[in-house]
């Protein structure tokens, strides 16, 4: 007699389920938001037992206490940090995606899942212009996704140049670039090169070339910079690295995803001939976290640096795609198929308009923040990101107005630092966030 130590009833799967139908028809609410261990633990101590809460019990913690005390990043309203805006589709078909329990490492346990990753890896290739040879694999967030293309990028450079095979080598940056490019050095142990950005945070190919160094093996192309949006000189930078045998990648985790409105891709001409990308679908794509979309232009230079060999590997099927190949990993969920699930129900069309339509409100945000008196607007929109300041308000004041705003759910739009200064940043990644709106909450700044 087979014995199951772990009961759970079809009727516990369905109070999960119902739960996801209400939670994503409604959306997110915007007042929750994270509250401290010190008030978490007498609501939710004692949730691990020996004997076990039960089904209903144990999921009552999760939609009365741990859901809410969480930041609802996918509302209109949130608009700091980058945040999230994935589509109902996309949502849902994430449940069914994790109830399937897919082993996406590699093609011999997940072969239709990666089949299906591919398909929408390679939209998003045709949109950077790139051969039949592009290709790659979905990581857990961008940080890992520049890890692993810049890990790719040293490989790539070793094994071409003799005399850099002795040295760390260095990857070259703009001064906006994101966090985890230091990070990612720091990891690598290469030095860190950084280029002063220009008024707009651009990085030219003339003020990269002044600090190119004989050791970079990489330059890093800002494709929508966190802090101020800007996009880098791509076109310049990629003639630059050709001529000097280094290798480009795009870091547009954020603002990739603008190629895909016809308007917006000249902006990033030249990323035809860059080496690697990454883009993060759970930013300006509409998918759930986590989830970024890691491509090399030939992925076959992916694939020389990444992979992990053993005794117990060796019955891996060699001759198809193995995710585990192109990145710093080996199991893996299809945390791809989300995006694959919502561009197959939705069309491609709908995408490009979306993304269009999100730089249509941030173009209308930008025109009423300039024309706002109490208002000072400094730069944008840059793809969709905006920084302005108020003309009255102390560094305090706008702090606890931001607070204010924060927890009343009606605006997440925090401070950030401009050339030294204090300012308001929004980055506008979702459709349904209402120009009006906002402009009704920066109305109380006056
Ligand atoms: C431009 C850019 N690159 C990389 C990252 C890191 O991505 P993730 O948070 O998915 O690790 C971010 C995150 O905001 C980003 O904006």
């Amino acid at each position: 007699m087979s014995h199951d130590p772990f009961p759970f009833a079809p009727d516990d799967t369905r109070r999960i389920l119902d739960w996801i139908a209400g939670h994503v028809a409604a959306g997110p609410d915007p007042k929750n938001g994270a509250r401290a261990a010190a008030a978490l633990e007498p609501e939710m101590g004692g949730a691990i037992t020996p004997d076990g809460l039960g089904a209903e019990a144990a999921f009552a913690l999760f939609t009365d206490v741990i859901q809410p005390a969480t930041r609802p990043f996918g509302h209109p309203t949130s608009l700091s940090f980058v945040a999230a805006a994935p589509t109902r589709a996309a949502l849902s078909f994430d449940a069914a995606l994790g109830a399937a329990g897919i082993f996406a490492g590699n093609w011999d346990g997940g072969a239709g899942a990666i089949h299906a990753e591919n398909q929408a890896l390679r939209w998003l290739s045709d949109l950077a212009g790139w051969p039949a040879t592009a290709g790659g694999v979905f990581v857990a967030g961008g940080t890992l996704g520049n890890l692993s293309a810049l890990h790719a990028a040293r490989h790539w450079h070793r094994t071409c140049t003799q005399e850099a095979q002795a040295g760390r080598g260095a990857i070259l940056c703009s001064s906006e670039a994101h966090s985890s490019i230091a990070a990612v050095a720091r990891v690598m142990d290469a030095d860190l090169i950084t280029v002063p950005s220009d008024a707009s945070g651009r990085m030219s190919a003339d003020a990269a070339a002044a600090y190119l160094t004989p050791e970079t093996f990489a330059i890093v192309a800002n494709g929508g910079a966190t802090n101020c949006g800007a996009v880098d000189d791509i076109a310049g930078l990629t003639q630059l690295a050709k001529a000097r045998g280094v290798w480009v990648h795009v870091d547009g985790a954020y603002g990739g995803a603008a190629m895909a409105d016809p308007a917006l891709r000249p902006t990033f001409d030249g990323i035809e001939q860059a080496d690697s990308l990454i883009i993060d679908p759970h930013k300006w794509v509409f998918a759930p976290y986590d989830s970024c979309a890691l491509l090399y232009r030939d992925a076959a230079n992916g694939a020389a640096a990444h992979g992990q060999r053993a005794v117990y590997l060796d019955t891996v099927d060699k001759s198809e795609w193995n995710p585990s190949d192109y990145a710093l990993h080996l199991t893996r969920r299809a945390r791809g198929l989300p995006l694959w699930y919502s561009l197959a129900t939705h069309g491609t069309k709908a995408y490009a308009l979306a993304i269009a339509h999100t730089r249509a409100i941030a173009e209308d945000l930008a025109e009423r923040i300039a024309a706002a008196a109490w208002l000072e607007l400094l730069l944008g929109p840059n793809l969709t990101v905006i920084l302005f300041r108020p003309r009255n308000r102390t560094e305090d004041e706008m702090v606890r107005w931001a607070e204010e705003h924060r927890r009343s759910g009606a605006l997440l739009c925090l401070p950030t630092r401009w050339r030294g200064e204090m300012v308001f940043r929004l980055c506008i990644v979702n459709p349904q966030t209402d120009p009006d709106h906002v402009m009704a909450v920066l109305d109380t700044l006056r």
